[in-house]
């Protein structure tokens, strides 16, 4: 019987321009993807995860979104979105379970406030960051961040000295493939090494700036449908990003690979292995030449729908879900 389970549904992102920088209150292009993690929760005796007991302290995105609950649960997970590669696992998975929980208590959560319920878990799964990961799993489609004069506004979030204000933004007819090296790189470690670099060095300062100029241009290239150029500042930012130091040789292998046959490619969430992704006319040949290279290609379908509720359990491959081993 499936009929005491309350299941939710989250698409996973990539960055087309402003990972990293957006940390930093630049802006930021995200789109949603056509793959998901499902999440199926029923209140049980004894906490489990994929029919297994489990301590929720070692797991932080359920440890955070399930604080204060005095019942356990049982969690099912499906997920479509490779884990720890930089295509939004960690904030599908929150988004995906806050709406799962809030609706077993019978509670109607608006976007906003499963964006801030995602954004607690992955800060407190990784510790430092922005919205933009948990906007983009919440709200689907596209999104922007920071974007000057821009009007619709979805929500805007703060935390410190900086301020993300999101907006919608319309999903571009535009063919992109992802390539992912296999490599699990963590998003927390990177934003760690940038922001030491920063601390110590003013030139990191420098190109933090140069990525946001970089991302409001290519922001602008976006909405003229300027494959070109926004090809161009794709492939800038991955150079800026790789003088940041979060690329890596495999992820430059399948970016450069992907070159010849594409407007521009860079690595896309935190990096340190992880994705690419290449913005080209011909996915399938840009798909082979990352097969030939030794990357797992995947033609995305860009702007699913935002975090939903599903019928049915969570089917399919679990999420490799990330465990707090401290
Ligand atoms: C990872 O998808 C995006 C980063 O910019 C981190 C963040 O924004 O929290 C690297």
């Amino acid at each position: 019987m499936s009929s005491d389970w309350f299941t939710a549904s989250a698409p996973g992102k990539f960055v087309v321009l402003g990972e990293h920088s957006v940390v930093y209150g630049k802006p930021a292009v995200v789109l949603a993807t056509d793959r998901r993690i499902t999440c199926s929760v029923r209140r049980s005796r004894r906490t489990t995860l994929n029919g297994e007991s489990v301590d929720l302290r070692r797991q932080p995105h359920f440890n955070y979104l399930t604080r204060g609950m005095n019942y356990s649960l049982d969690f099912l997970t499906a997920s479509e979105v490779p884990s720890g590669s930089g295509m939004g696992s960690s904030a599908a998975l929150s988004a995906a379970l806050a709406l799962a929980i809030h609706s077993e208590r019978g509670e109607c959560p608006t976007e906003r406030a499963i964006v801030e319920e995602a954004y607690g878990a992955e800060l407190y799964a990784q510790g430092n960051g922005s919205p933009m990961d948990a906007s983009a799993c919440v709200h689907g489609g596209g999104i922007a961040i920071n974007i000057p004069d821009e009007p619709s506004e979805l929500w805007t979030i703060s935390r410190g000295e900086r301020t993300w204000r999101v907006t919608d933004i319309e999903v571009p007819d535009l063919s992109f493939v992802i390539g992912n090296t296999g490599i699990k790189a963590p998003t927390g470690p990177q934003v760690e090494k940038i922001r030491r670099f920063k601390q110590k060095n003013g030139f990191a300062g420098e190109i933090i700036e140069e990525m946001g100029n970089v991302t409001l241009e290519g922001y602008q290239a976006l909405k003229r449908n300027d494959k070109e150029r926004l090809g161009r500042l794709m492939t800038q930012d991955h150079k800026l990003l790789s003088i940041l130091g979060v690329s890596c040789n495999e992820l430059n292998k399948l970016v450069n690979a992907s070159l010849p046959y594409s407007y521009g490619a860079k690595l896309t969430g935190s990096g340190g292995g992880g994705c690419m992704v290449a913005l080209t006319d011909d996915p399938d040949k840009v798909a082979k030449i990352i097969e030939a290279r030794g990357g797992t290609p995947f033609i995305i379908k860009s702007g699913s729908e935002g975090v939903r509720m599903e019928t049915g359990i969570a089917k399919g491959t679990p999420l490799d879900i990330p465990i707090n081993r401290g």
